[in-house]
């Protein structure tokens, strides 16, 4: 049999990344790699390799001789990441705006439409990464793209804490969505910033930090 030390720890690594983003382990969670492993059936080491890599990321905290935690966030971290993708978001808007993909806005806005009256979470989370997505990808600038992607993981993490605001957020997505199609860019830029500081506050209710 040609059992892959990489893949496993991959494996365990994508595991509890998806986790931790959906915040199954919730922020400032101590995360027990014994557990893992032997709820897993594997050995502790690929586990440790993979929590490792994921406080690479910048996701998880490994305090020496105590253990590994989901990484927690202060007022501050939350308003310096949400700023940097405010930056983004908002420059691409700006300069970007008529090479947004109109035809993924129209999909977008039929699933939006479709889901009103049973606005599930797994759904409601991909829209809401797609929207903001194509904001970025209309600056067909791959260097920029990879910087976004950076706090993506981020992004989707916060996703999960401002759980209160959904049907708020679905409708401001909704409007964002319309406004673009009738190409009413300042409109457009000025939902999407107040529509991410509200976000901002709704992440900093959740992390207690308000
Ligand atoms: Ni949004």
């Amino acid at each position: 049999m040609n059992i892959n030390k990489n893949s496993i720890r991959d494996q365990v690594y994508k595991m509890l990344k998806e986790k931790i983003l959906k915040q199954e382990l919730k922020v400032g969670e101590k995360i027990s790699s014994r557990k893992i492993a032997r709820d897993n059936g594997i050995s502790v080491m690929p586990v440790r390799d993979g929590l490792l890599k994921l406080t690479n990321d910048g996701l998880v905290v490994n305090k020496p001789r105590v253990g590994f935690y989901v990484r927690n966030f202060t007022k501050n971290e939350v308003n310096n990441i949400m700023e940097v993708r405010e930056m983004y978001e908002v420059y691409c808007l700006k300069n970007h705006f008529a090479n947004i993909d109109r035809d993924e806005i129209k999909k977008l806005q039929n699933e939006m439409e479709a889901v009103e009256d049973d606005l599930q979470r797994i759904v409601f989370d991909k829209i809401d990464i797609s929207l903001h997505y194509t904001f970025i990808q209309a600056s067909e600038n791959n260097f920029l793209i990879a910087k976004y992607e950076q706090i993506k993981d981020l992004v989707i993490l916060f996703q999960h804490l401002h759980l209160a605001r959904m049907e708020k957020s679905h409708q401001e997505h909704e409007m964002i969505a319309e406004n673009i199609l009738a190409g009413n860019k300042e409109k457009v830029v000025e939902l999407v910033i107040s529509h991410l500081r509200d976000v901002n506050e709704g992440i900093k209710r959740s992390l207690g930090q308000k």
